[in-house]
């Protein structure tokens, strides 16, 4: 049974709908809501808690802070069982192949942060013996690529540390699950045209999780056909790889 869902990244579209299918499927008792810009969360938290009847508790947190990140798990109110890591940071990375605080910025975003917070909640989960951790990592870490290389490798650590999370984890009652959406129509990609046919709605990625949570599952992919264009994708030769405008 699923009490309370801490949410990180909260203001994120896939956030969001995650919210409303936790609400469907496994009726928490509470949602705690994290995330950095704290007008829009404490509007979302409203609008959710009155869509689902649950409390929906907003926390300030910028993930970028990494003394935040380490004494923030500790002063929860309550201690979740569920937490879903969705904070993410595309950046640029033009910007970040010359500047070295864009490519920080992206790094503790989308790795750092997330996996200073979710230590604290794995020490606190093993001692249960019980606990859901979700981390929202990307198909942009399975294979780097120029066009966003800064980005890829910070998901491709997030990657690497939920499996190792997970191997550490499994003998103590602790399922952990790493969610490769594939592109998904949400703000972050809202400047870019995305092929239809490979994009996922927020929607469909958060049924995904649900679904992945209920079935145990290690590693999820919101659109399944992203498993075989990553097949194909990591199995071109280096040599040719290098070559591609992909
Ligand atoms: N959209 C895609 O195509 C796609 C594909 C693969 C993976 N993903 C991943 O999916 C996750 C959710 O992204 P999304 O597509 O739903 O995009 P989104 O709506 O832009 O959500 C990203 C969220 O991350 C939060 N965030 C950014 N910097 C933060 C910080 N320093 N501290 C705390 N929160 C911060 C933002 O919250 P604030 O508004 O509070 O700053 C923002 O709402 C991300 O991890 C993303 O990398 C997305």
């Amino acid at each position: 049974m699923i009490k309370t869902v801490l949410i990180i990244g909260a203001n994120s579209d896939i956030a969001y709908e995650c919210v409303l299918a936790m609400a469907k499927y496994f009726s928490p008792q509470n949602f705690l809501l994290a995330s950095k810009n704290f007008e829009t969360l404490k509007q979302t938290a409203q609008d959710l808690q009155l869509r689902t009847h649950i409390p929906c508790q907003s926390l300030a947190l910028n993930v970028e802070d990494l003394n935040a990140c380490q004494s923030f798990y500790q002063n929860l109110p309550l201690k979740p069982d569920c937490v879903i890591y969705t904070a993410g940071y595309l950046g640029d990375e033009i910007k970040a192949e010359n500047d070295v605080s864009e490519a920080l910025k992206i790094l503790n975003i989308n790795y750092t942060g997330a996996m200073i917070l979710l230590e604290s909640a794995a020490a606190d989960m093993a001692a249960k013996k019980q606990g859901i951790i979700v981390g929202v990592s990307s198909v942009a870490g399975l294979r780097g690529r120029k066009k966003i290389y800064h980005y890829g490798a910070a998901k491709a650590a997030f990657a690497t540390f939920l499996s190792g999370l997970r191997n550490r984890l499994c003998s103590q009652g602790v399922h952990v699950m790493t969610v490769l959406p594939g592109f998904v129509d949400t703000k972050m990609t809202k400047h870019l045209t995305l092929p239809k046919a490979l994009t996922a709605s927020p929607q469909k990625v958060a049924e995904s999780i649900v679904q992945g949570i209920k079935k145990s599952r290690d590693v999820i992919y919101a659109k399944p056909v992203w498993r075989h264009v990553m097949l194909i994708i990591r199995h071109i030769p280096e040599k040719i790889f290098k070559r591609l405008d992909l």
